[in-house]
Order: structure tokens, then sequence, then C-alpha cells
């Protein structure tokens, strides 16, 4: 089953609780939390104080993309009764097959992301150990990017080692994702596909999310 995280880095922060709601009652099955330091990607974004007044509202879980230095440091911020995922970047992480057993210790699932330059075989030795991979289509720190298609390789990559190998991770796409592309991303075997500008841009947000769902199921 094909799941759609709408990235709440492209919603209208003025009005977040009522646009978050209003995509998880459209059918999105993830809210896509783009956290940014300013050092590990050229950007600031919000943190989990965000997350946390969040949880008051009636939305679909949270898949949280820590694009920060040290993430460990910051863990135990972002776990919430609504957080399903906890992604870090294999970039970022030094040890990184200790990070995610730390995330998995705190009872969430732990996902890694890899950057457009970063091959899937950084991933070798944690394949077994991790819940999602998440592979970067735009190079991180902003929204409205567009598509880099040597991710429908990677994707195909992690699609074969996983049938080969008997894994049982999820794959994720980020960046650029529009209804024109969602299709040939679901065919190289993505499970789920995370929007920002495409959804929060759309001028019938709901609408759009149902689009997004009708395309990537086929
Ligand atoms: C990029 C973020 C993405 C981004 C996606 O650093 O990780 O989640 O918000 O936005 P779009 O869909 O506009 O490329
Ligand atoms: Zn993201």
């Amino acid at each position: 089953m094909k799941k759609l995280a709408p990235s709440i880095l492209s919603a209208d922060f003025s009005r977040l609780g009522e646009q978050v709601e209003l995509i998880s009652r459209a059918g999105a099955d993830y809210v896509h939390v783009d956290v940014m330091d300013g050092h590990f990607v050229p950007n600031i974004s919000f943190g989990a104080a965000v997350m946390k007044s969040l949880n008051k509202c009636h939305i679909s879980p949270y898949d949280v993309h820590l694009m920060i230095e040290r993430p460990d440091d910051y863990l135990d911020n972002f776990i919430t009764e609504k957080t399903a995922y906890i992604v870090v970047h294999q970039e970022a992480c030094v040890h990184l097959h200790r990070t995610l057993q730390n995330i998995k210790s705190k009872g969430v699932k732990c996902g890694v992301a890899i950057n457009p330059a970063t091959p899937v075989s950084a991933l070798e030795w944690v394949l077994a150990e991790t819940d999602l991979i998440l592979v970067m289509s735009v190079n991180p720190g902003f929204g409205g990017q567009k598509f880099i298609p040597s991710a429908l390789e990677k994707i195909r990559q992690l699609d074969q080692l996983r049938k080969q190998k008997g894994y049982d991770f999820v794959i994720e796409i980020d960046g650029g994702i529009t209804l024109d592309n969602i299709r040939d991303v679901a065919d190289a075997g993505c499970d789920i596909f995370v929007a920002g500008s495409a959804v929060f841009g759309a001028e019938d947000i709901e609408k759009r999310v149902q689009e997004f769902k009708e395309r990537m199921d086929g």
C-alpha cells in the first residue's frame, strides 16, 4: 500500500493547525516534518515545539526528517505520541548504527536519508536494522526544487536489495515530487511519497491530496 506524506515546510504557517488537519482528513498517511538546523543544511526551519502544538489537532502520525547535526542530542524532543518515524541523515551520523539503535530503543521506527551524492552502498551494513530508507531527490534545505532523476535508480537498487535479501524496510522519496512524476517513482518501487510545494501550493489542497493518492496507487 503506497503512502503520502505531505511536507509542512510549504504550509502556510499562519494557519498551520488548520492545514495539517485538512491534509490529514483528506487522506495524508503521514505528516512530514522537515527540521533544519542551518548547519547540516543551509536553512533553518522549525523544531519540536511546533510538533507539540500540532499534537492538539486531529492529525496523521509524524514522519520526522531531521536535517541536523548531532541528531542523538535532540531525539527525545521529537518523540511524541504522534511520532511514527524519526529519520536521520547518513551524512550527519558518524555512528549511524548506534543512532538507529538509539531511535528504536525509544519506541519509534527509525529511518536513514541519503543525499543525492550518497550511494545506496553507504547503507549496506544498516539495511537490516532500518525501518525506512529516504532517498533525497533534491539537495536538502529548501522546498520547491526540481526532481533529480538519479533518485529513480537508487530506488530500484533498494527495492532489488530488499527482495534479494528479505529486508523489510520501506522506501521513501523526498523532493520535487509532482503529479507528473509520482507514477514513475511508484513504478521504481517506492512506498512513501513526500510532497511539499505540490500539495500546499495547490489552490484546493484537499483535492490535490486525493489526486496524489489516486495517481500513486495507479
Ligand atoms: C527538502 C525537504 C523536503 C521538501 C519537499 O529539504 O526535505 O521535504 O520540503 O518539498 P518539495 O516537495 O516542494 O520539493
Ligand atoms: Zn523532508
